[in-house]
């Protein structure tokens, strides 16, 4: 195989390559905010049951097409239909998708950059209330967030044309755990202080009345963005994937360390939230004007503490979110560079160029100038919604109906099986009930789901 394709040094790297594109900026900035525009416990019940249901078969499938063709996405979905159909067009699909969520994505992005050197010089000390006005200034300045955001793009462009993926893996093997370790403290942080109970309650005790009426959409978008489900980036990294992998028990083992790392921060805001006073449905902002409250407050003894956890935050943040955003950049330049015959370094710059414009328009949407709007949302907003809410559960299920009822089913079965180390009834009966759930399942839910939001069911 030709590893070189994407510059994956080992199998057990492009494994945690796939990990570091799933946990990142949709685990610890937007599970908590749509967690708290829903109500709490009960969206996160939902959506724990999207990934379960949905997402990991929905992974499984995007694995077994990228694997088998071991190609960009479009030329992928071409391979495996026996080269018949349009099914390029899905794979198009995912890499425009996620060409507009690296847009977006970088913005938030640079925020964590900001808040990494703001909370180097101390500036983020204060009560609630400058916290809050401290993120409104800066989130609606004209310039900074922009040079950051596309500060951050020009990072990613590095390590995709540098080719040093290999240097990222070895961090991620050192940087994914420190920065569990570090949630976990955190999470202890937030829980001691007073009126945190309040807080585990909303997380954990679900109450559907509070539940707004577009929940389930929400659940199942949040679910397939932190999953990096239906961009066609799972198919691509896929694609560097060997044939000892076995791809049911690697999506397991992903979307569970993703859903252990969401619940880890949601566990972190909402106690400090309700303790501090912010809204738990205060929306994008929600972990930026709550965080440096508790690095603050939870260690008003030990200052010095407080102060060195909330650098190593920032900075273990900024690391998740490059290892996602180097995934999404990956998808459109493993496209270009195979469809265009472009060298990679060209195709990168088309990527980055195209991504640093849209995130400049998202990030100036937000204040800097009026009317930068799409159906009455910001910029961000809108992009934010119609990648998550639209566009992934789309190539979700596209790619579902793909795998269920278009590709050959031995085929599908050959590859499904291939890296499944014992063989047996066993496997060939799981083969069949992941076969059920992408034929029925999946694409059934996603259909029910779509057609109650827009208030057909
Ligand atoms: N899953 C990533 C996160 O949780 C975001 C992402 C979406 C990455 C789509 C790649 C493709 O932060």
């Amino acid at each position: 195989m030709d590893i070189k394709r994407g510059g994956f040094a080992s199998k057990l790297g492009i494994i945690l390559a796939t990990a570091g594109s799933a946990v990142g900026l949709g685990n610890v900035w937007r599970f908590p905010y749509m967690t708290g525009e829903n109500g709490g416990a009960a969206f996160i019940l939902l959506y724990i049951g999207c990934i379960l249901l949905l997402g990991i078969p929905g992974m499984v499938s995007e694995f077994v097409i990228g694997r088998y063709a071991q190609s960009n996405a479009a030329r992928a979905y071409h391979k495996m239909s026996g080269k018949r159909g349009l099914w390029q067009l899905v794979g198009h699909l995912g890499i425009l998708t996620s060409t507009i969520i690296l847009g977006f994505y970088a913005v938030v992005a640079g925020w964590c950059l900001q808040y990494l050197f703001a909370s180097l010089a101390g500036q983020l000390n204060g009560d609630s209330s400058y916290v809050s006005e401290y993120f409104r200034n800066f989130s609606s300045n004209p310039w900074k967030p922009c040079l950051w955001a596309v500060a951050f793009i020009l990072i990613t462009h590095l390590v995709i044309v540098r080719g040093v993926q290999r240097g990222i893996e070895r961090a991620s093997k050192l940087l994914m755990p420190m920065l569990l370790v570090l949630l976990l403290v955190i999470v202890v942080a937030s829980c001691s202080l007073p009126g945190a109970m309040a807080g585990i309650e909303f997380l954990f005790k679900p109450d559907f009345s509070k539940v707004s009426h577009s929940v389930l959409l929400d659940a199942l978008g949040q679910a397939f963005f932190s999953l990096s489900l239906g961009t066609a980036c799972l198919c691509t990294y896929a694609s560097y994937f060997s044939r000892e992998t076995n791809l049911l028990k690697s999506a397991g083992q992903i979307a569970l360390l993703d859903t252990i790392i969401a619940i880890l921060a949601g566990l972190m805001i909402f106690p400090a939230a309700f303790s501090v006073g912010v809204q738990p449905d205060s929306g994008p902002s929600l972990i930026f004007i709550t965080l440096p409250n508790v690095f603050q407050q939870a260690f008003a003894t030990m200052p010095m503490i407080g102060y060195v956890i909330g650098i190593l935050f920032y900075a273990l943040l900024v690391f998740a979110a490059l290892t996602s955003t180097i995934s999404m950049h990956e998808i459109g330049t493993a496209f270009f560079t195979e469809e265009l015959h472009r060298p990679r370094k060209q195709s990168a710059w088309i990527l980055t160029i195209t991504c640093s414009l849209l995130a400049i328009g998202c990030s100036l949407s937000l204040g800097a100038v009026d009317g930068i709007k799409l159906f009455g949302k910001p910029l961000l907003d809108f992009c934010d919604f119609i990648t998550a809410q639209i566009m992934l559960p789309l190539g979700a299920f596209l790619t579902s109906l793909f795998a269920g009822w278009f590709v050959n089913q031995q085929l599908l079965k050959q590859e499904f099986l291939t890296g499944i180390r014992h063989n047996n009834n066993v496997s060939t009966a799981i083969f069949h009930a992941y076969q059920f759930s992408v034929r029925f399942i999946v694409p059934l839910c996603i259909l029910l789901i779509f057609l109650h939001q827009f208030g057909i069911l």
